[in-house]
């Protein structure tokens, strides 16, 4: 194409503005952005988004798993598809997921505006329940357009009882139909922006990461089982409690992992029953989110992680049991796929750093199946799932044009 398609305009206001008014859908009482899946504020996210690509002449589709695609360009089964995720972790920001949809979407609207015409179609990507928040059902949508079995995911529940089944019907979605939303044949490529999350590029003082590969991930659930009994009647020593069991077992966990620097271990959530001021806890429910950037790794660190939680269990005389939610394996992204992002980086003259991602993506789930990149924008002050996540409009938009350039590179 001619150079004049490449001069791309450099306003960083438009895509600001975009994150800001998606932001502001699902704002909270802690001043972040809550969206978590199936909710009526993620409802609200795709409909403006809709809305949004609509506007700019884009084909917007939703398909069986809640996954929004807006096409640009001609019909075929080689699309280059960008995007990421609008939900969102409770009280998150306005970045994480939403910055990589919205980029995808400037990126189209500057090549549109320069007057460009891709040869084989550009689809924007928003993909449903990147988080797993809810459900403990990460990257659930780009699972199931990569053709994943996720039957038995039918029955989880969230923390009201509430069934993945029961969540996607009230979207008019049905479970048994997440088969239908496989869709990696239609695809050629596949790019993914996003927040790093995390402190590498500020700390380097450099503009983009260019990503090697993404972190494995396993999720466990435990439960410590002791006795429910009077507050003040049952002697220090008579107790089974299984709360002051699973504080020694996080504990524990939090030493193990600061022994090491590559494979962070977090408990997010913990529920104690039957939670009341003058009651021994008699249950105690919680997450264990373990990151590994090698299947071995990832092996070493469950087997360490169960040993810690036998290990607290038995000493505070209480039952317990672990069971697994999800386990995603380490994915190298594709190093000639990664090369067009590095050459879009050129073009702005922007300077690049190559990193490995600690958090888990959608493009994990693509990366198996078709050549996928991925870019990432500095996070200030490495922050992320806090509402006061941000990356400043001058590097979200730079991260644009470069997934830009790296769109018509791959479309012309
Ligand atoms: C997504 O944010 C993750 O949990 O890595
Ligand atoms: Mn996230
Ligand atoms: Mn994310």
């Amino acid at each position: 194409m001619s150079d004049a398609g490449t001069r791309l305009a450099t306003d960083p206001a438009p895509l600001r503005a975009w994150v800001d008014e998606l932001g502001a859908i699902g704002a909270d009482a802690a001043g972040g952005t809550t969206r978590v899946a199936w909710s009526p504020a993620l409802r609200a996210a795709l409909d403006w988004l809709a809305a949004t690509c609509a506007r700019l002449g884009l084909a917007v589709h939703e398909d069986a798993a809640g996954n929004l695609f807006a096409r640009w360009g001609p019909d075929g089964d080689d699309a280059v598809l960008v995007g990421s995720h609008a939900d969102t972790v409770p009280q998150g920001g306005r970045f994480d997921g939403a910055l990589g949809v919205l980029a995808g979407l400037e990126a189209v609207r500057l090549l549109r505006d320069a007057g460009y015409e891709p040869r084989r179609a550009i689809v924007v990507a928003a993909w449903m329940d990147e988080e797993g928040t809810r459900f403990k059902t990460p990257t659930l949508g780009s699972r199931a357009f990569a053709g994943h079995d996720l039957s038995a995911l039918a029955g989880a529940t969230d923390a009201d009882g509430v069934t993945l089944a029961d969540a996607m019907a009230s979207w008019g979605r049905d479970v048994a139909r997440l088969p239908e939303a496989q869709g990696v044949d239609g695809i050629a490529a596949c790019l993914e922006l996003h927040i790093e999350q995390g402190p590498v590029l500020e700390e380097a003082g450099v503009e983009l990461g260019l990503v090697t590969q993404i972190a494995g991930l396993l999720g466990l659930r435990a439960t410590f089982t002791g006795t429910a009994a009077h507050a003040g009647a049952t002697p220090m020593g008579r107790r089974r409690d299984a709360l002051s069991a699973a504080a020694r077992a996080i504990v524990a966990l939090e030493d193990w992992a600061a022994g090491r620097e590559d494979v962070p271990v977090t408990v997010g959530i913990v529920e104690v029953l039957p939670g009341g001021f003058n009651v021994i806890p008699g249950e105690c429910r919680f997450t264990i989110d373990v990151r590994a950037q090698s299947e071995q790794a990832l092996d070493a660190a469950e087997q360490a992680v169960r040993a810690a939680l036998a290990d607290a269990a038995a000493h505070g005389g209480v039952e317990h049991a672990v069971q697994r939610t999800h386990r995603l394996a380490p994915v190298p992204l594709d190093p000639e796929l990664t090369a067009v992002l590095a050459r879009g980086a050129a073009r702005e003259g922007a300077t690049t750093l190559a990193l490995a991602s600690g958090a888990g993506h959608d493009a994990m789930q693509l990366a198996p199946l078709v050549p996928t990149a991925m870019l990432f924008v500095p996070s200030d002050g490495g922050l992320s799932h806090n509402p006061a996540e941000h990356t400043s409009p001058a590097a979200c938009h730079l991260g644009a044009r470069v997934l830009a350039h790296a769109l018509r590179e791959l479309t012309s």
